[in-house]
């Protein structure tokens, strides 16, 4: 049977870095009660002007010379992303272009900070499938764009970034000890939508909106749904939790985190965090934390590693890959 497996991974973080204190001027807040409440000590801001296409191009190419590939061989691009240059065309065409190739197909999803996980399963199912043989996956987001500076409870959670891998099609045995994409758990369930949500639109205000959300509900949400799918995917791929080398989790806030990875009995040297120096970049954050675990020699080639994602919608979902 056919795999999807990764051929290079790359990231592309702005130049900007925002510590903790400087919201302490803006908002009835403080560095201590960010890292003990949420990990994140820093994050990137994206300059005026810089936009969700200038972080993903960057991180595509970077994730193409990991690859040793050219965009002309790229056959499919999907980029996962909530806060798009414009409403249409699509960021995923942006990169196409900016990467200078007229080759097959480019598309963008919106899942919220699920994005990736979703774009993951849609390449996964594109390569399996036959329709595509290397498939470019971004995760892109510029949410300080979405933020309301005057809310403390969301301004400081934020980033921005962009994260991408390549896959490629490759024969596998059809076991989990094939190399590649072995299983994905995708949810979503749109009663929760007041529960984190964007108060603009297109259609609805003719505005981009800001960010709204009730972190607390959202909390309890993410750290039963989160285990739950990741088992889900482990069941469908063959494996258990003990097979797992890293958990790469959505990197939202430090005690998600670590309660998912405790319900999943996998133990936090297993699991790869960023959230401390990124924030939650929402869709960009697992292609962002996959390529610093390649950096920092975290993920090896074999390893076992398990995705899992929550965001907006509500949307959430798992996927089980071997590197
Ligand atoms: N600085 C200081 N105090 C703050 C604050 C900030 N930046 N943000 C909120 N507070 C206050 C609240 O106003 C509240 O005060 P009150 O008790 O006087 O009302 C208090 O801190 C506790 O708020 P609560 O929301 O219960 O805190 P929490 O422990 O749940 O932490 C989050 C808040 C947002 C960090 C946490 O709920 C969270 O991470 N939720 C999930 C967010 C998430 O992952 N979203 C994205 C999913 S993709």
């Amino acid at each position: 049977m056919t795999r999807a497996v990764i051929r290079g991974t790359g990231h592309y973080l702005p130049e900007r870095v925002v510590p903790n204190a400087e919201f302490e001027a803006k908002v009835e807040t403080s560095d201590e009660w960010i890292r003990s409440r949420t990990g994140i000590e820093q994050r990137h801001f994206a300059a005026p002007g810089q936009t969700t296409s200038d972080l993903a191009i960057r991180a595509a190419q970077a994730a193409l010379d990991d690859a040793g590939m050219t965009a002309a061989e790229i056959e499919a691009i999907i980029v996962a992303t909530s806060t798009p240059d414009f409403t249409f065309p699509s960021v995923a065409t942006m990169v196409q272009a900016g990467l200078g190739s007229t080759a097959g197909f480019a598309f963008d999803v919106q899942a919220v900070c699920a994005g990736f996980v979703f774009a993951l399963a849609q390449a996964n199912a594109l390569i399996v499938s036959g329709q595509a043989a290397r498939v470019l996956v971004i995760g892109a987001e510029t949410f300080s764009r979405i933020m309301d500076w005057n809310d403390r409870t969301t301004c400081v959670l934020f980033g921005d970034g962009a994260g991408a891998v390549v896959l490629e099609a490759q024969p596998g045995a059809g076991t989990p000890a094939d190399r590649g994409i072995l299983a994905a758990d995708l949810n979503s369930d749109g009663r929760h939508r007041e529960l984190l949500y964007v108060d603009g639109g297109v259609s609805s205000t003719g505005t981009a909106g800001v960010l709204k959300m009730q972190g607390n509900a959202v909390f309890k949400h993410a750290v039963q749904k989160l285990a739950e799918t990741a088992h889900r995917a482990l069941d469908k791929a063959g494996l258990t939790p003990a097979d797992v080398d890293w958990i790469v989790p959505h990197q939202a806030n430090l005690r998600i985190i670590t309660a998912t990875a405790d319900r999943m009995g996998v133990p936090m040297e297993r699991v790869v965090v960023t959230v401390q120096t990124h924030g939650n970049t929402s869709a960009a954050s697992i292609p962002l934390a996959l390529s610093v675990g390649r950096q920092r020699g975290q993920i090896k080639a074999g390893d076992l590693v398990v995705t899992e994602a929550i965001g907006g919608g509500l949307a959430w979902g798992s996927v089980v890959l071997r590197w």
